[in-house]
């Protein structure tokens, strides 16, 4: 089988082999296929990216069709079960499971950088006592570029590791600290004897305990959630930090475009959404007429459908789980048993089926996360926690790639051209 592509140009009749490597073309070779030496060449137009490569990895691979997410070539599933997010986390980054020493120095190294510049309180502290915690967070998280001056220096591995420890380390602390700025409660300090998350919660929900230690069960479920939320390719907030982290800026300004586009409703906000629609059913007896609803495209039924699961998301099966674990502490969400029902209507009804519309990870996560008191805004910063081992694998393998350039599409230009500017003074005569 020759792999290529023949392509006919009807403009000219010229014909064109162009390449195909890994089911790709390279759009640069579609750029020699010319009407003339003088007009620009071929370009694809892809708004949204919806079918273009922007590059090549080998941090997350997802089959869609099949409902497989897998990082660096493990099953989810079975690092939900048997991993921790610190272990996932160092898998993600360096390509590799941790030896037992590997492992511990890499903890010992995340929990001993936990602790944030005491400007960077005074800095915090300074918000609205309404601010928005993503926006804190994405701002904290761009600020400590500055506080770091010397992670420009992308070139240099060991730089480049010291400074993915630190993000690692330092994102619960700003999320805890986000969260507690919103009640008006004192921030808390990390406590580097607890476990990551342990210590995140205890950074939550600390009051005036000399020590907090959450129920093991929960600490766990929350692991599980950063596990199932630390990668999925070129997704949107993925796709940001590696288009900042194109332009060779250091990694705190890259990570904190990543927290930006996560902020947005399309991308982070759908399990806030999930709960709110939840909240709005109400009861079982409600369920029929808010799907005939949907099914006649007054709305969408939020946490269900997936641009590349088709099939299932294999994390929405997790989470599921997950949940009993929760409720066995914090007693049962009443939303969960309208969630069950209306998924159990869903799966069975042909509108949905035909469509391919399963649950998502969103479906269940937002009654994990209300089960704990969080308040829908921190949603998206727990999501963003999660993602960001994500990012920095993302973004190292982006600055060792010899094939990238700073990202910079071509655009079709739609507007006028070779008007006459006529000064302000004649035209307001
Ligand atoms: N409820 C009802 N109908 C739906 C839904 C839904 N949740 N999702 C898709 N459809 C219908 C849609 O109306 C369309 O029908 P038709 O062919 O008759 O016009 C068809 O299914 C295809 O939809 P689409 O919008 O072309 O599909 P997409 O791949 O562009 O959108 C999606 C994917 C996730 C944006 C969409 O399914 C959706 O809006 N879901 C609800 C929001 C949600 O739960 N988002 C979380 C995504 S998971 C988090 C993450 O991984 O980032």
């Amino acid at each position: 089988m020759t792999e290529s592509l023949t392509v006919r140009d009807n403009r000219t009749g010229q014909e064109y082999d162009v390449p195909i490597t890994d089911g790709t073309i390279r759009a640069a070779d579609l750029g020699k296929i010319k009407t003339d030496d003088e007009t620009p060449g071929l370009a694809v137009y892809d708004p949204g990216f919806v079918n273009t490569a922007s590059c090549r990895s080998s941090v997350t691979y997802i089959d869609g069709d099949k409902g497989i997410l897998e990082y660096r070539g493990y099953p989810i599933e079975q690092l939900a079960e048997h991993s921790s997010f610190l272990e996932v986390a160092y898998l993600l980054i360096h390509g590799h499971l941790p030896s037992e020493e590997e492992h511990d120095a890499w903890v010992h190294e995340i929990t001993y950088h936990t602790f944030v510049h005491e400007n960077v309180k005074t800095f915090m502290q300074g918000f609205r006592y309404d601010a928005h915690p993503m926006g804190m967070l994405m701002a904290s998280t761009g600020a400590l570029s500055t506080f770091y001056p010397e992670s420009r220096d992308i070139s240099d591995e060991q730089n480049r590791h010291m400074q993915m420890v630190r993000m690692i380390a330092k994102m619960p602390t700003l999320g805890a600290w986000a969260f507690r700025h919103a009640q008006g409660k004192p921030y808390v300090y990390p406590d580097n004897d607890l476990s990551y998350t342990g210590n995140f919660l205890s950074m939550l929900f600390k009051m005036s305990e000399s020590k907090f230690e959450a129920d093991p069960r929960l600490v766990k479920a929350l692991d599980t959630l950063f596990i199932l939320h630390a990668d999925h390719e070129q997704n949107c907030s993925t796709n940001a930090v590696r288009s900042v982290g194109s332009s060779q800026v250091d990694p705190y300004s890259a990570v904190a475009a990543g927290v930006g586009a996560l902020y947005g409703p399309l991308h982070g906000g759908a399990n806030e959404a999930v709960l709110r629609m939840l909240k709005r059913i109400g009861s079982k007896e409600n369920i029929p007429a808010f799907i005939e609803g949907v099914k006649a495209g007054n709305e969408r039924l939020m946490g269900f459908g997936h641009r590349v699961y088709k099939n299932f998301d294999p994390r929405a099966t997790i989470i599921k789980k997950a949940c009993d674990d929760v409720f066995e502490v914090t007693g049962v969400n009443p939303l969960l048993e309208i969630a069950k029902e209306l998924e159990k209507i869903a799966l069975e009804d042909e509108y949905f089926v035909k469509r391919k519309l399963y649950p998502n990870v969103d479906f269940y996560s937002g009654l994990i996360y209300e089960a704990f008191q969080f308040p829908p805004e921190m949603f998206t910063v727990l999501f963003a926690i999660g993602r960001t081992p994500g990012w920095l694998a993302q973004w190292s393998e982006l600055v060792t790639d010899k094939e990238q350039k700073i990202a910079r599409p071509k655009q079709i230009y739609t507007g006028d051209r070779t008007l006459q500017f006529t000064p302000a003074s004649q035209r307001w005569a």
